[in-house]
């Protein structure tokens, strides 16, 4: 079954958002197979944002995502890749349908309070910086 890592960042954490964001995962019909509440260190946050190191905002991004807890999840089901980056809304706020994560809840593209996997191969990578293969939990067939 497909798996993807979705993570409420620390503006989403410090405004008491992970309940409303876990429960939109949970109602749509998906599976949590680990989750943590954690702080990312600068060598993480290097690793995690690495694809966006030569960008401008690299500083910002890296330092906003170290800058207080944050909370990492697995979240597993069929598409669960495709239909959590809809449900996230676009990368910017401003252009985020309302109903969606970033639409609902962000303002700025900095500060947009969920990152998710873009690509299967994404969530294979940043499941794995996250997580251990034995934090990663299974349901009985029928749940
Ligand atoms: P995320 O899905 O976590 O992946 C990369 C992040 O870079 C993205 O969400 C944005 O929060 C962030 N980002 C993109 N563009 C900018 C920007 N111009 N300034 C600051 N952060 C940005």
């Amino acid at each position: 079954m497909e798996k993807t890592f979705i993570m409420v960042k620390p503006d989403g954490v410090q405004r008491n958002l992970i309940g409303d964001i876990v429960q939109r995962f949970e109602k749509k019909g998906f599976k949590l197979v680990a989750a943590k509440l954690m702080q990312i260190s600068p060598d993480l946050a290097e690793e995690h944002y690495g694809e966006h190191k030569d960008k401008p905002f690299f500083g910002e991004l890296t330092g906003f995502i170290t800058s207080g807890p944050v909370f990492a999840m697995v979240w597993e089901g069929e598409n669960v890749i495709a239909t959590a980056r809809k449900m996230m809304g676009a990368t910017n706020p401003a252009e985020s349908d309302i109903g969606t994560v970033r639409g609902d809840f962000g303002l700025t593209v900095g500060k947009n309070v969920i990152h998710g996997s873009d690509s299967p191969e994404s969530a294979e990578r940043e499941i794995g910086l996250f997580f251990n293969e034995e934090d990663l939990l299974a349901y009985n067939k029928d749940q």
